[in-house]
C-alpha cells in the first residue's frame, strides 16, 4: 500500500485537493495541526493525524504506517498582515519547520514534494502577466518565508535528489460545487468571502481598499483561480513528478484579471442583493495588478482551468457561505 501525505489537508486548498485525489482513487493521509484547519473539512474515512510537521517521530510513524511515497505540503500560516507584525513567527512556522520536515522526509526516503508557494514572492511586479522568471522581491515576510523554501529545494535536489514542484498561487477562491466545503478563515481578510458576508448581513458593508489605482476602474486587479482548478494543479504536479519531469516553479492562475469592483458587481448580480459598498483607503502593500503568466503550467502539466470564471467562482462560494454562515462551527 502506498499513500500521498497531505499536510494542511484540513485547510481550504488542502481539503479540496484531498477530495479530488479520493475521486481519482488515490490513497491519502492527512496531517494537520488544526491551528487554522477544520477537522470537519476532511471526510471521516480519510486517515487523519492531528499534529505538527515538525514532530519528527509522528511524521516517521505516518510515513512508515501508510507507505508515504510523496507529499503535498500545504501546512503554513498565510496571513500577509500578521506576517508584517510577527515576521519571526512566519520564518519559524513556514520556513524553519518546512526545512526540518523535508529533511526528515529525505531521511525516510520520501523524495517527491509539491509545495504551496505564492504570488507574494514577486512583490511589486515589473511585468504583468508575471512570468516565473521575473525577479522575486517579496514585500512581506509571508512571501519571503515561501521564497526561502523554494530556494532551499534547489540545493536539496542537488545534494539528495529531492524532486519538487513549487506552485505559486495567485488568488484562490470559490468552494466545492455542492457547497459542502469552502473557505473558513478566522479572521477573514479575503475579498470574496467578505463580500458574501456583507451580502448575508454578517458585515455592514464591503470596504473597497483604494479606488485610485492605475486600472480601468481605479480598483486593484487580481487573477482569481477556483480552488477546484488549483487543487487539480496539485494532482497534475504529483503525476508529473512520477513521470520524472524537471523540478521547478509554476504559476497557478488563469492569466486573466478582474478588478475589485467587477467582483463586487458580479456578486450583487448573482446573489440578487444590493451589497453595501464603502470606499476606503488603500491597504498597504497591495500592487495594482497581479496576473499570472500561465503558459508554463498549461504546457508542462496540461492544466486547463474549468471553474475559474467569475460566475462559477462566486456562485459556488455563495452556496458555501449561505449554507455555512459560521464556517465549520
Ligand atoms: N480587498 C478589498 N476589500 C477587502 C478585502 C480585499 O478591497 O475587504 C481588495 C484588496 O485590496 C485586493 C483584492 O481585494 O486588491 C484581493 O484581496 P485579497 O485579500 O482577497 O487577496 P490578496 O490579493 O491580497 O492576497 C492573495 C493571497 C495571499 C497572497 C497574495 C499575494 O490571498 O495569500 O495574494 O499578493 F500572499
Amino acid at each position: 500500500m502506498s499513500s500521498i501525505l497531505i499536510t494542511g489537508g484540513a485547510g481550504y486548498i488542502g481539503s479540496h485537493t484531498v477530495r479530488i485525489l479520493r475521486e481519482k482513487s488515490v490513497q491519502v493521509v492527512v496531517l494537520d495541526s488544526l491551528v487554522t484547519g477544520h477537522r470537519k473539512a476532511v471526510p471521516e474515512e480519510v486517515p487523519f493525524y492531528q499534529g505538527d510537521i515538525s514532530d519528527v517521530g509522528l511524521v516517521r510513524n505516518i510515513v512508515e504506517t501508510h507507505g508515504v511515497e510523496a507529499v503535498i505540503h500545504f501546512a503554513a500560516l498565510s496571513l500577509v498582515g500578521e506576517s508584517m507584525s510577527k515576521p519571526d513567527l512566519y520564518f519559524y512556522e513556514n520556513t524553519a519547520k518546512t526545512n526540518l520536515f523535508v529533511s526528515n522526509l529525505l531521511q525516510l526516503g520520501v523524495k517527491k514534494i509539491v509545495f504551496s508557494s505564492t504570488a507574494a514572492v514577486y512583490g511589486l511586479p515589473e511585468i504583468v502577466p508575471i512570468p516565473e522568471e521575473s525577479p522575486t522581491n517579496p514585500i512581506n515576510p509571508y512571501g519571503l518565508s515561501k521564497l526561502m523554501i523554494e530556494a532551499s529545494f534547489r540545493w536539496l535536489e542537488k545534494a539528495y535528489g529531492l524532486k519538487w514542484v513549487a506552485l505559486r498561487y495567485f488568488n484562490a477562491v470559490g468552494a466545492s460545487l455542492d457547497g459542502s466545503i469552502g473557505e473558513a478563515h478566522w479572521p477573514e481578510t479575503h475579498l470574496i468571502p467578505l463580500v458574501l458576508k456583507a451580502a448575508l448581513g454578517q458585515r455592514d458593508a464591503i470596504q473597497v481598499f483604494g479606488t485610485d489605482y492605475n486600472t480601468m476602474d481605479g480598483t486593484c486587479i487580481r487573477d482569481y483561480i477556483h480552488v477546484l482548478d488549483l487543487a487539480e494543479a496539485h494532482v497534475l504536479a504529483l503525476e508529473a513528478l512520477d513521470h520524472q519531469i524537471k523540478s521547478g516553479i509554476f504559476n497557478v492562475g488563469t492569466g486573466e484579471g478582474f478588478s475589485v469592483l467587477q467582483v463586487i458587481n458580479t456578486a450583487k448580480k448573482l446573489t440578487g442583493i444590493d451589497i453595501p459598498v464603502v470606499e476606503a483607503a488603500r491597504r498597504s502593500g497591495d500592487p495594482d495588478r497581479l496576473i499570472a503568466k500561465v503558459n508554463k503550467i498549461e504546457k508542462t502539466f496540461g492544466l486547463r482551468t474549468r471553474y475559474s470564471d467569475l460566475e462559477t467562482i462566486i456562485s459556488s462560494a455563495w452556496k458555501w457561505h449561505r449554507n455555512n454562515s459560521n464556517g465549520y462551527d
